[in-house]
């Protein structure tokens, strides 16, 4: 039994999706705590493609109860979308339940989102344009609506009246633009919050009293450890803290009801958006990967950047995040490779820096020392334990566990929910995952 908390290890895009869909088997209550539609988490189950913004990865699983936690911005469009979408697909949202204290993202929020990219010119951030900025801006300035303002409709006209015409000076003003009709967001979201009442909960005490009745809570991260707000590659990076201590933050307990991290990291590295890449890969290799590897946006459908495995940033996770365990997706995408590169250092002014630096400038000055390693040249897809695995394909995850500095507890050969090979369940299992750094496999396992 463990409260767990799944983390994006690189930028983003890992297969937190994939794996929270896996581990929710074991577990009660699945929290989303932090980020937004800015989000995409694809689950692939029995050959059906699911696409989440919002909603926690257990949905699938009819008994598990889900939470879109406090530290979370909902824009109640797109969840009345998804969850409509969900019901299209015979999935029930009867289980799902919403913060009264997370933040609404707003029109004006998408509208100032995209004009400030604008305007930044060849400077922007390369948003998501879904407003997750702005609506988080005014979560710092207290000028924010919150899901429990939604539910009192006299004094939501009152605060959204204020707020709109307030938004229209900078809209006209600032970005030369349209202003917006206060009546109309007004009925918009009175629409929006009649559909969204059946869900909303104090969420913290909701999960404190499950955790009571020791049941197993399962933390989804969103977006990823080089993307939080205060450790991340800042400005390029988003406006939540994606790492381990926002899932605390942003769900409302206390740090001693978690048990254990595990961060996913994908076999190599990718990245949406602008902002430095020390690994990034140009040319036919970075095309490759970005083919076989799929990797387009699943918000925003926006090539993702490729590079090599970077263990630098690794160990830099491992250590923002307290990482346990780790979880290595898209070892299939590197099957067909005669080599591969790793970074285990970067360079820096003539020197070796095994660490991340935390100066932006110096970051993107920084030159990954690579090692190369073989390839295995052999398909990984239909693997199901650590012995299916080609020797070279277990040599490579074990030298990333080196590197990183911890064992690894799960390897993803394949979208498909089954195209997993779980060395460990970290919910049920022992502390120690079994693909050591140090260490050989445990047969006894097995
Ligand atoms: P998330 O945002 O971290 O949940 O990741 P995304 O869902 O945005 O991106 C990961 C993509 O890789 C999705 O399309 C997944 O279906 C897919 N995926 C996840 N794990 C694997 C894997 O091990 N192999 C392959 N080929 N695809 C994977
Ligand atoms: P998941 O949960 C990858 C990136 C954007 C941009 C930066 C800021 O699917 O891993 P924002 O719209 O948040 O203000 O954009 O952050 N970004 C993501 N990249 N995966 C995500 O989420 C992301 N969410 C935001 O591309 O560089
Ligand atoms: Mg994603």
């Amino acid at each position: 039994m463990a409260n767990v908390i799944v983390i994006g290890a690189q930028w983003g895009d890992e297969g937190k999706g994939k794996i929270t869909d896996l581990l929710s088997r074991s577990a009660d209550v699945i929290v989303r705590s932090q980020g937004g539609v800015n989000a995409g988490h694809t689950l692939v189950v029995q050959g059906q493609t699911f696409k989440l913004h919002l909603i926690p990865s257990g949905i699938l699983y009819k008994d598990k109860e889900c939470i879109i936690g406090s530290g979370t911005v909902v824009d109640p469009k797109v969840l009345l979308e998804e969850i409509a979408q969900l019901s299209r697909l015979n999935v029930s949202t009867e289980n799902l339940t919403i913060s009264q204290t997370a933040h609404v993202t707003m029109p004006y929020h998408r509208i100032i989102d995209q004009a400030s990219e604008e305007r930044r010119g060849k400077h922007k951030i390369g948003t998501t344009g879904r407003g997750i900025g702005p609506t988080y801006a005014d979560k710092s300035e207290r000028t924010g609506i919150r899901i429990i303002d939604l539910m009192n409709e006299d004094s939501l006209r009152q605060k959204l009246e204020w707020t709109v015409n307030y938004k229209n000076v900078i809209l006209e003003k600032l970005y030369n633009l349209e202003p917006l009709d206060p009546a109309t967001v007004i009925e918009e979201y009175i629409g929006y919050a009649e559909q969204l009442k059946p869900y909303v909960i104090d969420s913290s005490l909701r999960i404190y009293e499950a955790i009571q009745k020791r049941k197993n809570i399962l933390f989804e991260g969103a977006q990823g450890t080089l993307l939080d707000l205060d450790h991340g590659t800042y400005p390029y990076v988003t406006s939540s803290s994606p790492i381990a201590g926002g899932a605390c933050v942003g769900s409302g307990i206390g740090p001693t009801m978690i048990d254990r991290v595990i961060g996913v990291a994908k076999a190599y590295t990718t990245r949406v958006g602008e902002g430095p890449f020390p690994t990034e890969i140009s040319g036919e290799m970075g095309e490759y990967l970005s083919e076989r590897g799929c990797e387009f946006g699943t918000t925003t459908g926006r090539r993702r950047r490729c590079g090599w495995f970077d263990a630098v940033i690794g160990r830099y996770a491992v250590r923002i995040n307290g990482l346990d365990c780790l979880a290595i997706t898209k070892l299939d995408i590197l099957d067909e490779l005669d080599e591969i590169q790793v970074c285990v250092a970067y360079q820096l002014d003539g020197k070796i820096c095994h660490h991340f630096p935390s100066n932006a400038k110096d970051f993107a000055r920084c030159q990954p020392i690579y090692k190369t390693v073989p390839g295995w040249k052999q398909s990984t897809v239909d693997c199901r334990t650590l012995e299916d695995l080609p020797k070279k394909a277990l040599n490579y995850l074990k030298f990333l566990a080196e590197l990183m500095e911890v064992p690894i507890a799960i390897v993803s050969l394949g979208a498909s929910r089954d195209q997993t090979i779980i060395v460990e369940d970290p919910i049920h299992g022992p502390k120690r995952a079994l693909l050591d750094p140090n260490g050989d496999v445990a047969h006894n396992y097995f």
